[in-house]
């Protein structure tokens, strides 16, 4: 999930997708490549015994060793945290750079592939503003998801990930762009999404594979989920159960700390981008897995 642009859904993108698929009994890793770490704010794990504050990741570049996941954070999905001690990849990343050049680059995909085989989906979250720890990222994955909001910077940080993306294809020529995902859209106009499919095509060299699904602007329920770090589809289980508006005004129990009702759209549109995100994967995955298959034959 790569966009060089902050706030245009990476996190929550990346949380609510490994959440969902594993609640549907998928198997997913996640990899938090932030310092600030909102995943451990989304996940709800921040500051507690499994919040490493990335040193495991960071000891693992540094040695060379696997990648060893905190398990179960959900039932099914397991991750490798980010946080503050993630600032010290950065220069050991410069450092190596200048000893083994780009190669240095394969450092992720070379820790991350004895662990990767049981996942069916492993998930890279990456940083804004790092072309260093991005590359990292391009290196080691197979495919891009971008995603961007309808606005003139969101597009800027898409051109920037075009670059990145071009030149991690030297080192990692399997990596394709799967699509962009329109993040917190207010308008369903068919005007602005052909916009931004416009630009995602200037990004990426003619192609524009938009998904169809989109994730609506909902705030309320963004800052609950962050606030308590519960998913959209978590927060739509307990929006269902809560006490109507109405029965918590007779009672005097008051209308404070109520969650937003706009989580069950929320977690829907997450559903309709997780179904179309895993369609795609199927389609151009499931060709080239048999055509290897035959090969080995
Ligand atoms: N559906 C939504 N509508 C509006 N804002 C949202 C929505 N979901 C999340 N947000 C907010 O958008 C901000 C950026 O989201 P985030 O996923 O952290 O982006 P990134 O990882 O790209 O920086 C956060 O403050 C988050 O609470
Ligand atoms: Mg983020």
């Amino acid at each position: 999930m790569v966009n060089d642009k902050g706030g245009v859904g990476k996190t929550s993108l990346v949380a609510n997708l490994a959440g969902q698929l594993a609640a549907s009994g998928y198997r997913c890793l996640l990899i938090d490549l932030n310092r600030q770490a909102n995943l451990a704010d989304d996940l709800g794990y921040r500051d507690d015994q499994r919040d490493d504050q990335g040193t495991g990741l960071l000891m693992s570049v540094i040695a060379g060793a696997a990648l060893e996941p905190v398990t179960d954070v959900r039932p099914g999905l397991d991750v490798v945290p980010g946080g503050a001690r993630l600032a010290d990849l950065v220069p050991l990343m410069v450092s190596r750079l200048q000893e083994r050049d780009r190669e240095a680059f394969r450092v992720l995909a070379d820790i991350l592939a004895p662990v990767a085989e049981p996942y069916d989906v492993v998930f890279i979250d990456c940083p804004p503003e790092s072309p260093i720890l991005t590359d990292l990222a391009l290196t080691a994955a197979r495919w891009v998801v971008m995603p961007t909001k309808s606005d003139a910077g969101g597009l800027v940080g898409m051109r920037l990930v075009g670059e990145r993306f071009a030149l991690a294809r030297e080192l990692n020529p399997d990596l394709g762009l799967l699509g962009s995902v329109l993040f917190a859209t207010g308008s369903r106009s068919v005007q602005v999404h052909a916009e931004d499919r416009g630009a995602v095509a200037n990004a990426f060299g003619g192609r524009s594979p938009l998904f169809a699904a989109s994730i609506r602007h909902a705030e309320r329920s963004a800052q609950d989920a962050r606030r308590l770090g519960k998913l959209a589809h978590e927060l739509e289980v307990e929006v269902a159960a809560q006490p109507a508006w109405w029965t918590a005004l007779r009672d005097g129990t008051g209308t404070g700390g109520r969650l937003s009702t706009t989580a069950a759209g929320v977690a829907g549109d997450y559903r309709d981008v997780a179904v179309e995100l895993l369609t795609l994967l199927r389609t151009v995955e499931e060709p080239a897995a048999k055509t290897r298959a035959e090969a080995t034959r």
